[in-house]
């Protein structure tokens, strides 16, 4: 195992269901999972706050650890930041895009939907993205969705998105032939099962970055298949709060089985 760490950087637990994702796939690698808990959620921000947030924290975390790889493990931080942070940064970026493209290639009736927050539907990489392809998108903001997740896994709140059900169920309604929701948001992949209710194929861009990782390991010369060794994660958390800390914690190793906690 080398020294350097992999980091998966979110506003909050969203990016953990892509650090799981991405521990299922690759062997003896050493991560840090950061959330910028404190000004969670990003997702009604502006572009250049999220632009300063991100680099700042990241800045910060190159300064103290010897990292290969980032993974912005946050659409919506990746939205606004990923092509400055790449042009700024000397270490490899792996952004999360909602998946609409696997999400188009997997649809028979080339029509889909789309669930993000405010700011990634607004940004001109979506727009770039979404016109790429042929086919229908629909897209819809979600506002509060984020934040509710996280206060579920974090403070103990009870999950209700019966607004949230309710606004697709209208969608599905008025366009029957979608036949897949993309998850554009890496919080939302936490409610999968809730979704399932609606006996579509839900789609998020987990594997996809998990993939990109395991690449650019391989490029590197590392063998992820032979190494069987477990991977270590350390969590960060910007609030610093232990409590907060815990309940990460707890989340990661109820997801993930090949993880050792540092
Ligand atoms: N998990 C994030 C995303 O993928 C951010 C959610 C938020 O902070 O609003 O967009």
């Amino acid at each position: 195992m080398d020294d350097k760490y992999i980091l998966f950087y979110d506003s909050g637990v969203g990016g953990l269901s892509t650090l799981s994702q991405t521990l299922d796939e690759v062997f003896g690698q050493k991560f840090i999972f950061f959330a910028d808990d404190k000004n969670c959620p990003y997702g009604n921000k502006s572009k250049d706050e999220i632009y300063r947030l991100v680099k700042g924290n990241i800045l910060h975390i190159l300064d103290m650890f010897d990292i290969k790889i980032i993974v912005l493990a946050c659409n919506t931080a990746t939205a606004c930041a990923v092509d400055k942070l790449r042009r700024e940064i000397n270490v490899p970026i792996v952004g999360i895009e909602p998946a609409i493209v696997p999400a188009m290639k997997k649809s028979r009736s080339s029509h889909i939907l789309v669930l993000a927050t405010c700011v990634t539907l607004s940004q001109e990489k979506y727009f770039k993205l979404s016109k790429s392809l042929s086919g229908k998108i629909e897209s819809v903001k979600m506002p509060n969705l984020a934040v509710k997740i996280e206060n579920h896994f974090i403070k103990d709140k009870r999950l209700n998105i019966k607004h949230e059900i309710s606004q697709i169920w209208q969608i599905l309604k008025d366009c029957p032939d979608i036949d897949s929701i993309v998850l554009g948001c890496t919080h939302y992949s936490f409610i999968k099962e809730k979704l399932s209710a609606f006996n579509i194929q839900i789609v998020d861009g987990n594997i996809g970055v998990a993939k990109r990782v395991k690449s650019l390991l391989n490029l590197s010369g590392e063998n992820v298949l032979e190494n069987k060794t477990q991977n270590k994660v350390k969590i960060l958390l910007s609030s610093e709060d232990v409590y907060t800390l815990k309940r990460y914690t707890r989340l990661l190793l109820r997801i993930s089985k090949n993880v050792i906690i540092e």
